[in-house]
């Protein structure tokens, strides 16, 4: 295996590979506490033991079968109040590497916030872990969960692969490869919001479809209409414009 990243600018010049450890997002945390990781530093984990998801939830993967990384961002140029924009590139970045992988005529979407879909199971997971100082961020971890290889998901039977969809083995690494020169591609657009908002709502989940969600703890009929600027949903139920967090609604599909 070749561990030179030599298609990108700056992103994995700093690989850092490992073969099992908690979560690579833990493992960057420390990492900035303790030194300064160059701007674009990855890290890459075989198997994750503990590996993190949004809301305090777990992420399992196979071990080797996946790509668990983290890529740790120097992000004092977005304003706090802008972070979703970082939210957005990420996930841009991931559906078209994703795309690239898979069929061109998959149906591949972002579920919101930011769970890469493909045929309407998940096949990617997105942590993205900010610090902030003063009205900028500092440092963004960039987590991401894409499942390669993994045939099997037990009982989740709404997550998928690339092997899944496409019945061809990857090599983890040139995925990896993929997604960081994706990642820089996109991140070049972080300053126009609206290109990326367009884009990101362009592969958006069930916009403008009704469709059923738990609200409430009630099942409900919803129509997502839009997402705002600090990326929360804007959901009509019942006739009305809901601006919801991410614990607030459940999607059922
Ligand atoms: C989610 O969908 O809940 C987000 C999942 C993010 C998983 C990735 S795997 C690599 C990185 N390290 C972690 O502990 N989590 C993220």
């Amino acid at each position: 295996m070749t561990t030179i990243i030599n298609d990108t600018q700056y992103l994995g010049k700093n690989l850092i590979l490992l073969q099992s450890i908690p979560s690579t997002n833990s493992y960057a945390k420390e990492l900035l506490t303790k030194s300064k990781p160059k701007n674009g530093t990855v890290i890459l984990a075989e198997e994750q033991t503990a590996g993190r998801g949004q809301s305090e939830n777990i992420w399992q993967s196979n071990a080797k079968d996946n790509l668990t990384c983290s890529v740790i961002l120097e992000t004092h140029l977005i304003p706090a109040s802008k972070q979703f924009l970082l939210n957005m590139a990420i996930s841009l970045a991931v559906l078209h590497t994703t795309r690239a992988f898979t069929e061109e005529d998959s149906t591949i979407s972002i579920k919101w916030p930011n769970d890469i879909l493909v045929q309407q199971k998940k096949i990617c997971g997105i942590l993205i872990e900010n610090t902030i100082s003063g009205q900028c961020l500092q440092h963004s971890i960039i987590g991401i969960g894409l499942n390669v290889n993994q045939l099997d998901f037990g009982m989740h039977k709404q997550a998928t692969s690339i092997l899944q969809i496409t019945q061809k083995q990857n090599d983890v690494f040139w995925v990896l490869k993929k997604l960081l020169v994706e990642i820089e591609r996109q991140l070049a657009f972080i300053q126009n919001e609206q290109y990326l908002k367009e884009q990101y709502l362009k592969y958006f989940f069930q916009l403008n479809q009704t469709a059923k969600y738990i609200y409430k703890e009630k099942e409900v009929l919803g129509i997502i209409k839009n997402v705002n600027e600090i990326g929360q949903l804007m959901i009509e139920i019942d006739g009305k414009i809901h601006i919801l967090n991410m614990k607030e609604i459940k999607f059922l599909y």
